[in-house]
C-alpha cells in the first residue's frame, strides 16, 4: 500500500476535461501573460474572499515582497514576524534592507504567540506580518487590535497556506489590511507552477500592488515606482478557474478528513495541532508531535506512507538569519521544531488511507 503525500493526480482526474478546456482557451487567444483568464479569477477571488481587491501575482513569496514594497517597507525598518515558517516570510524582509524580529509561536497551535508581540514592537515597526499556518489563521482580531494600538501598523497576513480558511466567518485573506497568499501546486489551491494574489480593501495599496507587479508601471513604460517582474501567467490562472469550481467541495473534505485525524489522534495519545474554535482550518498540512521522530518517520517510510517535516529548523537558528537577527532563543519553535511533522492529507485521502497512516503510526510511536 503507498499513500501519495498529496494527492493531485486524484484531483487531475477529477477535472481533467474542465482543466483542458481553459488550457486549450488561453492556447487559442495566445495572451500567455496577464490575460483575460487573470483578471476573470481576480474577480472570482474577490468575491470568494469578499476583499475589495485581489492582484494575481507570480507566487506567494512575489506577493509578500509586494505587498512590504506597496506599504513602503526598507533599510532600517522592522517587520515583526514568526520564527516557525517557510523561509520565504523572513527572507522577503530582509531583501528590501528590513529587519525580521521574530516573536515565538504558541505551542499548541504553532502560530505566532500574539501575548508576546508587544514586546517587541519598537519605533522602527513598520508591519506585522503573521503566518497562518498549516491552513489555520493566526489571531487576526488580536494583531490587528495591538497594530492599532499601536498607530496603525500595517499588518500583513501570510496566507501562503490557509487559503480556503476562516476566522469568525471571515476569509483567511482578507482579516487584515494585506493578505497574501500562494496557489503553488501543493497549496489547498494549487496551480501547476508558481502563482500567487495580495488581497486588500484599501485601494491605493491596491493600485500600489498592481504597478508594482509590472515593474513599478502605472501606464506603459511609465514607471512611477520601482517594481518586480511579478505577473501571473495566463495558463495558471485558466487552471486556478478550473480548480476553483470544485474548490469549496475540497475544503470541506479536508475538514472532514482533518477531525477525522484530530479524533484518532486524541484516541491514540498522539499530539496535534489545536484548531480554535473560532476557526476554521483549510489542513494544508495535517501535523502531529512525537518525541522519537526519526524512528517513527523512518519505519512510517518503510510501511509506505510519506511524511514532511514542516519546519526542521526556527528560522533564527538558519544559517543565514542566524547573524540578521540577534534576538536570542525561540524557545518554543526551537523545541516544537523538534518534534514535528506532517502526515499524508488532501481531499482524496480515503478513509481506509486515513486508518492505516494512523495504525501504523500508532504502532511504531
Ligand atoms: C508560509 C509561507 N509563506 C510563503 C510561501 C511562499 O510561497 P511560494 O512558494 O508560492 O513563493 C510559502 C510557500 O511554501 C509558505 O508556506
Amino acid at each position: 500500500m503507498s499513500i501519495p503525500f498529496i494527492d493531485l493526480k486524484s484531483q487531475y482526474k477529477a477535472l481533467k476535461p474542465e482543466i483542458h478546456a481553459r488550457i486549450n482557451a488561453v492556447l487559442e487567444h495566445g495572451q500567455y501573460i496577464l490575460g483575460p483568464e487573470v483578471r476573470e479569477l481576480e474577480e472570482k477571488l474577490e468575491i470568494y474572499t469578499a476583499a475589495k481587491h485581489c492582484i494575481a501575482v507570480s507566487s506567494g513569496t512575489d506577493a509578500l515582497l509586494i505587498s512590504l514594497m506597496a506599504i513602503g517597507i526598507g533599510p532600517g525598518d522592522e517587520v515583526i514576524t514568526t520564527p516557525f515558517t517557510f523561509v520565504a516570510t523572513a527572507e522577503v524582509i530582509v531583501l528590501l534592507g528590513a529587519t525580521p524580529v521574530f516573536v515565538d509561536i504558541e505551542p499548541d497551535t504553532c502560530n505566532i504567540d500574539v501575548s508576546k508581540i508587544e514586546a517587541a514592537i519598537t519605533v522602527k515597526t513598520k508591519a506585522i506580518m503573521p503566518v497562518s499556518l498549516y491552513g489555520q489563521p493566526a489571531d487576526m482580531d488580536e494583531i490587528n487590535a495591538i497594530a492599532a494600538k499601536h498607530g496603525n501598523i500595517p499588518v500583513i497576513e501570510d496566507a501562503c497556506q490557509s487559503f480556503g480558511a476562516t476566522c469568525k466567518g471571515k476569509k483567511s485573506c482578507n482579516l487584515s489590511m494585506i493578505g497574501c497568499t500562494s496557489f503553488f501546486p501543493s497549496k489547498p489551491l494549487g496551480c501547476y507552477g508558481d502563482g500567487g494574489a495580495i488581497f486588500t480593501n484599501d485601494d491605493e495599496l491596491a493600485q500600489a500592488c498592481r504597478e508594482i507587479r509590472v515593474h513599478g508601471q502605472s501606464k506603459r513604460y511609465v514607471h512611477t515606482r520601482i517594481g518586480v517582474g511579478g505577473r501571473m501567467d495566463t495558463l495558471q490562472a485558466a487552471i486556478l478557474l478550473a480548480k476553483l469550481e470544485r474548490f469549496e467541495w475540497e475544503v470541506k473534505q479536508r475538514q472532514i478528513i482533518g477531525e477525522r485525524y484530530n479524533q484518532m489522534m486524541d484516541e491514540a495519545g498522539i499530539r496535534r495541532i489545536v484548531q480554535k474554535s473560532d476557526r476554521t482550518s483549510v489542513y494544508a498540512q495535517y501535523t502531529v508531535f512525537v518525541n522519537n521522530r526519526e524512528s517513527v518517520l523512518e519505519k512510517l517510510k518503510s510501511s509506505g506512507i510519506p511524511t514532511a517535516i514542516h519546519y526542521p529548523v526556527s528560522l533564527n537558528q538558519q544559517i543565514a538569519y542566524k547573524e540578521i537577527v540577534r534576538q536570542g532563543t525561540m524557545p518554543v519553535s526551537e523545541k516544537i521544531s523538534e518534534t514535528v511533522f506532517s502526515l499524508p492529507m488532501s481531499p482524496y485521502l480515503t478513509a481506509d488511507d486515513q486508518d492505516h497512516v494512523t495504525a501504523v503510526l500508532n504502532e511504531k510511536r
